[in-house]
């Protein structure tokens, strides 16, 4: 992939990171709700106040990938807890959002992505990587086991709006190889 680039989102950015997060969470899911549910997701969680807020968290960490100066995709992560008995007593970090535009999906920018955080991760010294993922979104969780996240017996409630929906946890030992 000629000219792929990931780059630090700032706070100038959040007026397209808004348009790409709105895009894409409505790309993946929206035969999956009411439209009702969708709108009531897309205002809580991608409007720019909301995003301007994560962005200025030094501890979130946003990147947008760009192809040839285009912003395909971009990814979101963070040190978190995870009192999980697999978990608990790990340096841990959560892999919170990959989003890639479906014009670049199977074209590995995801993989270089999902490199990036690996990469980020092992200089980091964690030891464990987790995220959540809705247990229907089959080809989300193909991409993570071809990186070694397997699934947990953990889940937990992520509706969206009114619409009941379960994301399932997987985790990564980061010290096996
Ligand atoms: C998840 C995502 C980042 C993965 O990136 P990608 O470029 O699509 O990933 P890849 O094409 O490398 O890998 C997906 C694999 O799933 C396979 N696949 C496609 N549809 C599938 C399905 N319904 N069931 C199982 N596997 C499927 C693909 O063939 C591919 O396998 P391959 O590498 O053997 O060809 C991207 O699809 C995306 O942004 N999806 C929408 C947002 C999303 O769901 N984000 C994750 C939220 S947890």
């Amino acid at each position: 992939m000629n000219n792929f680039l990931l780059r630090r989102i700032t706070i100038d950015d959040v007026s397209a990171l808004s348009a790409i997060a709105k895009k894409t969470f409505f790309d993946a899911f929206s035969g999956t709700c009411t439209p009702a549910d969708m709108s009531h997701f897309l205002d809580l969680y991608y409007t720019e106040n909301t995003l301007a807020k994560e962005i200025a968290d030094t501890e979130m960490q946003y990147y947008f990938a760009e192809v040839n100066g285009q912003i395909a995709g971009y990814i979101l992560y963070k040190e978190n807890n995870l009192n999980f008995a697999e978990t608990k007593s790990k340096k841990t970090i959560e892999l919170k959002r990959l989003y890639v535009l479906g014009n670049y999906h199977g074209k590995k920018i995801a993989q270089k992505m999902m490199a990036h955080f690996l990469d980020y991760a092992a200089k980091n010294n964690f030891e464990m990587a987790f995220l959540g993922v809705w247990e229907y979104n089959c080809r989300a969780r193909y991409f993570y086991s071809k990186f070694g996240f397997l699934p947990t017996k953990y889940r937990h409630n992520f509706p969206i709006g009114n619409t009941p929906q379960t994301d399932l946890y997987l985790i990564k030992d980061l010290l096996v190889m």
